[in-house]
């Protein structure tokens, strides 16, 4: 029986990781030039932490966490997202008490959901946690990094930021009662999932796919209309500062986001070129998960972004050119050149640090080496063979360029390559 890997867990071949690694090395230096600070958080947690802070009745906790029991009877959860951890980590640290944080993480996260295209079992976040600050501003500011990050990533016209308010605790009861009321008269005509919501979280029906319970939305009362004050001016302030700084962005009165924390501001941002799978990231405000779990009341707001959606779009998009490993390539024929390959490859990595450079190894035909040389990105490939040997000398061969190919020795070989890659 051949051993396949585990449904919805994805192998990230060589052309594909180089995508991902495009989009975090692009993103990193952002997160950096904004003052955010990198946190390692554990991939397992404590499966309580995830049920008392995504919320029981989510999607998440009731059907898609991959919870065990370990060794010693704990149950124990694969995250299935950052937020909670990392509230759990700066609670546990004391990085909260009293101060302001700016933290970033990467990393993967699991979910038991139906896998399809941009929807896996194991999938890639980078996530921003700031903690301490009650906004607007620090929403904008996280909505400003976001834009600039899908600016250098070249997706700006790709995707779309959509915008919404839950207000507070006490204006979304008063707005859940009216909700359920208004819903509730029309029970028979709401999709199963819906109606089971109606009882358990009637705010996450709003997001419901289902036609027939969108079509019945379109009258439905909504939570930006019952907003309390505060959360109005925060809003109000938010979309000023987006509008100054020429973020645009629509409101979307329907998002609830599938997560119990949040509250205020939430905001995706989304794609139309990724069919179903559509949100690149999502976030929001949670001013009182901190003291959920046990801290002091500390205002906080984040977001994630979804990298294998990203880099979806990254390849769909074709906004890098092919990204190649090697910068120069070695061919040899013969035995005693495939020791000198070896050799001068050497010679070179030590003298030329941050050129990647490939060696050929074992036997081969000359053309079968140059084909891999030039399917491997290298600017060059150098070649030595029984002639080459004799004279001391190396035939060098741009694979980019018009240029013939010569022969030279290894010191004018190195005046060469300084200039091509200086
Ligand atoms: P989320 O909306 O559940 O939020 O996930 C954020 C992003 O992760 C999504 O927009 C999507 O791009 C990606 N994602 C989610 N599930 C999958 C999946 N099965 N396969 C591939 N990509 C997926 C959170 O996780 C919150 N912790 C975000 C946050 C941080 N809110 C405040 N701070």
């Amino acid at each position: 029986m051949k051993i396949q890997a585990v449904r919805g867990m994805q192998d990230l071949l060589p052309e594909s990781k180089a995508i991902y690694r495009y989009v975090e090395d692009t993103i990193r230096p952002v997160l950096k030039s904004y003052g955010y600070s990198e946190i390692g958080l554990p991939v397992i947690e404590s499966t309580v932490l995830f049920e008392r802070l995504v919320g029981e009745s989510t999607d998440i906790v009731e059907k898609e966490m991959y919870t065990f029991t370990d060794r010693s009877g704990d149950s124990i959860t694969l995250r299935p997202e950052g937020t909670a951890g990392c509230v759990r980590s700066a609670q546990q640290n004391g990085l909260i008490y009293n101060q302001m944080q700016r933290l970033w993480y990467a990393g993967s996260m699991f979910r038991y959901e139906r896998p399809q295209k941009g929807r896996f079992r194991q999938f890639e976040q980078i996530g921003v946690e700031c903690f301490g600050m009650p906004g607007p501003d620090i929403d904008a500011e996280i909505l400003f990094l976001t834009a600039r990050i899908w600016q250098e990533l070249g997706l700006t016209s790709e995707v779309t930021l959509e915008l919404n308010s839950l207000g507070n605790v006490s204006s979304r009861g008063a707005y859940k009662t009216e909700l359920i009321e208004y819903l509730s008269a029309r029970e028979d005509e709401l999709d199963e999932d819906s109606k089971k919501r109606l009882q358990t979280n009637p705010l996450r029906i709003l997001d419901s796919k289902d036609a027939g319970t969108q079509a019945i939305l379109k009258e439905a009362p909504l939570l930006i209309d019952h907003l309390d004050d505060e959360s109005k001016r925060d809003f109000d302030g938010l979309r000023e500062l987006l509008e100054r700084a020429q973020v645009p962005y629509v409101i979307n009165p329907l998002i609830v986001r599938g997560l119990d924390y949040y509250n205020k501001t939430v905001f995706e941002w989304t794609t139309a070129s990724l069919g179903a799978q559509g949100t690149v990231c999502g976030g929001g405000r949670y001013d009182t998960l901190v003291e959920e779990l046990g801290g002091r009341p500390t205002p906080a707001v984040g977001f994630a972004i979804g990298l294998d959606r990203v880099a979806l779009l990254v390849a769909e998009n074709s906004v890098t050119d092919k990204v190649g490993d090697l910068d120069l390539f070695i061919a040899s024929l013969g035995s005693e050149a495939r020791t000198e390959s070896m050799l001068l490859a050497e010679q070179l990595r030590r003298n030329f640090v941050g050129l990647n450079i490939g060696v050929h190894c074992g036997d081969g035909k000359l053309k079968s080496q140059l084909k891999r040389a030039d399917n491997s990105g290298a600017l060059i490939a150098l070649i030595l063979g029984e002639d080459e040997i004799a004279a001391a000398e190396v035939t060098v061969k741009p694979l980019r360029a018009e240029d013939p190919q010569r022969r030279m020795s290894w010191p004018a070989l190195e005046r060469y390559l300084k200039k091509v890659f200086d």
